[in-house]
């Protein structure tokens, strides 16, 4: 059985795919993941400008998951562009992923890399962890006016990495936008925005923004299917959706495609394991394939019974 999918007309070899951050910023980690499992290259989320990133400690590793604020460490955009000729070699899909702090910087961006040797653009609208940086998918004006800005620029497909939403009339509003602006794919969701505190040291366990972070891995799975499966519903199947939160094993993907995933990303777990897990998550994914008797992801997608 293949597990093959399409994301806005690009063909996938399967559905499964690194996300935009854990080990995805250099030349050779990217090498790494084109010679992994993963179905696409996704780029780390690229700024303007190089960035260090935030003071350490930034990122805890914990049993069920990641909790981290980074603060966008990157190359800058130039250095992903001219990474994306070489990385043609491998034949897979190339994501690039952007993170403006201003509407200039997400024109600048996506218009160089309309005229890329990417496949497809995603654009972050969901980074919680820059001091003093709003998450824009929270802010539907502001958003109406970057995407405003940016679509239109070329004519590979854009798609937006959303934050988790809980209000229905704020998936509505977004709903919306995506389909006024033919927004070619959804990535549903980037880290929720929470605290972690070691009870021993009584003190937070990162330094950055006094402690707050966001959190990934197991615990964000339920915000993730929500998300996926109600932009699903709300944009009838004219939207792509990757669904990004909480996946470490095939049953977790699959309940992704159920909720109506076309493919999922994997971020916790690929920092954790290492690019052996695109495969392994892919192969338990078949297997429930098969016992189910669904031939493709196209069949299982969607397929949520409700009680
Ligand atoms: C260390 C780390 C760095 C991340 N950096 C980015 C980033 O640069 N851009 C982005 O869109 N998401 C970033 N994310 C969020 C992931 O892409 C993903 O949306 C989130 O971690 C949920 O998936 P997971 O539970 O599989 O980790 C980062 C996550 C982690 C753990």
């Amino acid at each position: 059985m293949n597990t093959k999918t399409k994301i806005a007309g690009i063909e996938l070899d399967s559905c499964i795919l690194n996300a935009s951050g854990p080990k995805d910023a250099t030349m050779e980690e990217l090498e790494a993941i084109a010679n992994s499992a993963s179905a696409a290259i996704m780029m780390k989320s690229c700024t303007i400008e190089p960035r260090e990133g935030n003071e350490e400690p930034r990122l805890y590793v914990f049993p069920e998951g990641c909790f981290q604020s980074m603060g966008l460490p990157n190359l800058g955009y130039k250095k992903y562009i001219g990474f994306a000729p070489q990385l043609k070699k491998f034949k897979k899909p190339i994501i690039a992923s952007l993170a403006g702090f201003s509407k200039d910087d997400y024109v600048t961006m996506v218009e160089a890399f309309q005229r890329s040797e990417v496949d497809l653009i995603e654009v972050n609208l969901s980074c919680p962890n820059v001091e003093g940086k709003p998450i824009v998918g929270y802010d539907f004006e502001q958003a109406e006016k970057l995407l405003k800005s940016f679509v239109g620029l070329g004519e590979k497909p854009v798609g937006l990495k959303l934050p988790a939403y809980y209000d229905m009339n704020h998936f509505q509003q977004m709903a919306k936008l995506v389909l006024k602006y033919n927004i070619s794919f959804l990535t549903c969701i980037n880290t929720i925005t929470s605290l972690i505190i070691n009870p021993e040291t009584e003190a937070t366990v990162i330094k950055p923004r006094k402690g707050i972070g966001g959190v990934s891995g197991t615990f964000i799975k339920p915000f993730g299917l929500s998300n996926v499966r109600i932009f699903y519903e709300l944009l009838e199947n004219k939207v792509s959706i990757m669904g990004v939160g909480g996946i470490s094993t095939g049953t977790d993907a699959f309940e992704y495609l159920l909720a109506g995933a076309d493919a999922v990303q994997i971020a916790t777990t690929f920092e954790k394991e290492g690019p052996g897990c695109f495969e392994r998550i892919n192969n338990e994914m078949k297997e429930i394939l098969k016992r189910k008797g669904y031939n493709s992801i196209e069949s299982a997608k969607g397929k949520l019974k409700y009680l």
